[in-house]
């Protein structure tokens, strides 16, 4: 969701005001991912290195997510969004931890959109922490080194439960992935766009999904092949 700090830049406002604007654009396109049936929605609010900016940018963005949290948490409900958080959620306060859990409890049974919310998180972080605890089933003699596969190695990583990413889509006009998710955005459709991330609107996302139903993914496999399947 990048574009928040340039957006308030050009209207000669605090870069919060820009963090603002985009919660209200998150709003938005968690209501036409839902609308569209599009089964889940990734969101990077915060990465591992959000925390070099500014103390007063992050003491805002930690107020603007526990407030963004406890005035939506009734409408996504209502609107049978699953919501869950990706991330090392240590870092937070207290008070930021409790509204993320009651969040997540309150919502595990729907069965509308699942939102996921990466916040702390780094694509880096996840594979770190899934190494780790495929380590420690190794030391307790519950996998051998050489049994380790990319299949059982994705089971340990963030988002192992949902379908991989089909579509990325980055705004702000980078071109980069930004220690985003690094291990599921394997074979993930890129998508660049200049729009600001306030600005983004359902008719954005539109067009994000008409690029990515024009390409072709061939997951190793030829051109002919996957269209010879898609005939078949
Ligand atoms: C990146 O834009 C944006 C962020 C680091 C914060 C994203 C947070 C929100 C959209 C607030 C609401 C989110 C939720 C999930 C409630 P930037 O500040 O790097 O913008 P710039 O590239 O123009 O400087």
């Amino acid at each position: 969701m990048d574009g928040n700090g340039r957006w308030a830049q050009q209207r000669s406002l605090p870069r919060t005001a820009g963090h603002r604007e985009g919660a209200k654009a998150v709003r938005r396109v968690v209501q036409a991912c839902s609308e569209c049936g599009i089964e889940v929605l990734t969101l990077f609010a915060f990465s591992s290195e959000n925390w070099r900016r500014p103390q007063w940018e992050i003491d805002v963005l930690m107020k603007l997510f526990a407030a963004t949290l406890r005035s939506e948490i009734r409408r996504l409900d209502n609107a049978n969004v699953r919501l869950r958080f990706i991330g090392d959620q240590r870092a937070f306060s207290p008070t930021l931890q409790n509204y993320i859990v009651k969040a997540e409890r309150r919502t595990a049974g729907n069965t509308g959109l699942t939102l996921v919310i990466a916040a702390n998180y780094g694509g880096r972080w996840d594979v770190v922490q899934a190494a780790q605890r495929v380590a420690g089933e190794v030391v307790a003699g519950r996998l051998q080194p050489d049994d380790l596969t990319p299949e059982i190695f994705h089971r340990y990583v963030s988002l192992a439960d949902v379908p991989e990413p089909d579509l990325f889509i980055r705004t702000g006009g980078e071109q980069r992935i930004s220690n985003f998710l690094l291990w599921q955005l394997a074979y993930t459709e890129l998508y660049f766009t200049e729009r600001l991330w306030p600005d983004y609107a359902a008719a954005d996302l539109a067009d994000a999904c008409a690029a990515f139903a024009s390409r072709q993914r061939r997951f190793g496999q030829t051109g002919e092949q996957v269209a010879g399947a898609a005939h078949a």
